[in-house]
Order: structure tokens, then sequence, then C-alpha cells
């Protein structure tokens, strides 16, 4: 939507029973911007490459902020020896109090599969970390990473399949991202510390440059201009008796049946670690996982 000139979303607007929001597939230039190590990224059009190398990593960031909507991306991660690398593909705002969605994939060693790890901040705090190994090689073809964000939830879905929700339990006393506007960022650095089974596989340089690609940028969000104080950006991008975005329709705020199985299949298959259940770390269950339960829409 972001990419259609104004005059269209109105007339959108009309003829879609005043539902807000239109998915557009953009070209990256559109919709993002290098952020840091620009020599490192490589536009070839369709396709955006980043590279690290013993020199640096690389990242892109959005040009806008939003409140609610869906984030895509298609990425093809780095190919054959990819450990120590970590490429992330987040949403986050600004400021010690921050929100933040995180996807970052942690590279392995040729022939061992990638990790990905979520991970959700509230109002700057973290340590909510989910692992999957995804069901294909994800550094074989392009797949698409996805964050749908609206006042209910936010969930993680890849090639459409949702993979992690977070739930809104305000009525639980519990705090929910839903008052900052955030960007849409990637990048690709050096973790060898942490990144490759626990530390101990370090980046062997002499594979670099290690190189992810990009396409099919798409963002359906509401805009947050920056010259918008937060408040009155809030209340434009909540639904109202003028306007209604497509994320806040009743059938977005709990998952359909079909992907409520959907989840229970990845998190029986796929799923290699999730913070809830993590005794040691927490001996206590954190508050969420103890009312976290996926509600499903017939
Ligand atoms: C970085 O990589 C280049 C190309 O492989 C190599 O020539 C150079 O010596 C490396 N630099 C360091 C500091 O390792
Ligand atoms: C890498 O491969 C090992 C061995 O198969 C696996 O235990 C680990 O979860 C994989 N991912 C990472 C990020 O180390």
């Amino acid at each position: 939507m972001v990419s259609f000139p104004m005059e269209f979303k109105w007339v959108f607007l009309g003829i879609s029973l005043m539902l807000v929001g239109l998915v557009s597939s953009s070209r990256f230039e559109e919709l993002y911007q290098p952020s840091w190590a620009t020599d490192h990224l490589t536009n070839e059009g369709e396709i955006l490459r980043m590279k690290l190398d013993n020199l640096s990593g690389a990242g892109f960031s959005s040009k806008n902020k939003y409140m609610f909507g869906k984030v895509t991306v298609q990425i093809k991660l780095v190919e054959g020896d990819s450990a120590g690398t970590v490429t992330a593909f987040y949403m986050s705002s600004e400021g010690p109090t921050h929100n933040e969605f995180d996807f970052e994939f942690l590279g392995n060693t040729t022939g061992e599969p990638y990790s990905v790890q979520t991970n959700v901040y509230v109002n700057g705090v973290g340590n909510r970390e989910q692992r999957l190994n995804l069901w294909f090689d994800p550094s074989n073809e392009f797949h698409s990473y996805s964050i749908l964000w609206n006042q209910h939830r936010v969930v993680f879905l890849v090639d459409e399949t949702p993979v992690r929700v977070h739930s809104n339990l305000e009525h639980k006393g519990i705090p929910f991202p839903k008052d900052q506007a955030m960007g849409v960022y990637s990048s690709i650095w050096n973790a060898d510390d942490w990144a490759t089974q626990g530390g101990r596989v370090k980046t062997d340089w002499s594979h670099a440059p290690f190189i992810a690609s990009y396409r099919g940028f798409e963002i359906d969000g509401c805009e947050c201009p920056a010259t918008v104080a937060a408040a009155e950006n809030s209340k434009r991008c909540s639904s109202s008796a003028e306007k209604r975005y497509w994320w806040d329709e009743p059938t977005m705020s709990e998952l359909s049946l079909h992907q409520s199985h959907q989840l229970i299949w990845v998190r029986a298959n796929h799923m290699v670690y999730d913070y809830c259940t993590d005794t040691a770390r927490f001996p206590v269950a954190p508050v969420e996982c103890q009312h976290h339960q996926h509600k499903t829409r017939n």
C-alpha cells in the first residue's frame, strides 16, 4: 500500500467496503535504504545482496516507521559454510523501552541445519527466545518470512505457516507492544562468539564473503510519519468508524483452525528451544508463558 499514491488509496477504500490496506510488492529502494556498510550491499534490481567479510557485515532499514500490519521479505540465506554468521530480519522501535520482533537466522557448518531464532522485546526487555530448525534448507531457495502485528498478537510466519504467536494478555496485566511505531530492519554480521553450536564453531573466513539475498519486499502497514506525534500516530493507526484496517478484522485476532494445526505441527516437529520451558533459566515460568494459549477461530 505504501507505494500507491493517495488518490489510489481512497479509490481502494471505496471499493473494499472501507477496508484499508493493500498488499503490494515493491522494489527494495521504494521501501528500504542501506543503513551501514553500504559498500557491502548490491542492489541488482529484483534482488538485493548483503555480504559479510572480514571487514564488515551490512544492514538495511525501512524508510518509514509503521504501526500494525504485515511485513514480508523473501530471503535466501548464506550457502554452504555459514557457521558463525547471523542474518536478522526484524521490526524495532527506538529508545530504552523499545519493542522488537526478531527473526535471527543462525548459520551452521556445511550440511548442518540453519536455526531460526525468534524473540520478542517488550518495553526494552527480551529474553523470549524460541528456536526452530526449518522443514527445508533456507540456503537453497528463497522463502518468505513475515511478521504480522495487530492489537491482539504478533505472529511470525515462514512461507505463511505460523511458527510463533505472541498474544496480547493485557487483560492479565501483562504489557503488550502496541503504542510505539516500528521500523523494519535486516542485517548480517559475525556472531561466532555465540551463534553456532553455542559458540564452539567459529567463522571460517577463508569461506568469505558470506552472502544473503533478498527479494519480494512487502510492507502493508499504517505509516507513521516522524513529523507526527506518537499519540496522534496511535490514533491514526487504529480502526474507527471512518476507517477499518484489515488487520483489525475479527478473523485477524486469532489463528484459523488450519493455522493452529500448522503451529502445533511446527512446535511438535521443529522446535528445538522454547524459553517458556527452560526451567534452568527461569525456575518460575515467565508470566506470559503461564497464560499463553493459542486461541482458535472456527
Ligand atoms: C581479509 O580477507 C582478504 C581476502 O580474503 C585477505 O586478503 C585479508 O588478508 C584478510 N584480512 C584480515 C585482517 O584477515
Ligand atoms: C547446527 O548443527 C548442529 C548439529 O546438527 C545442531 O545441533 C545445531 O542446532 C545447528 N544450529 C546451530 C545454530 O548451531
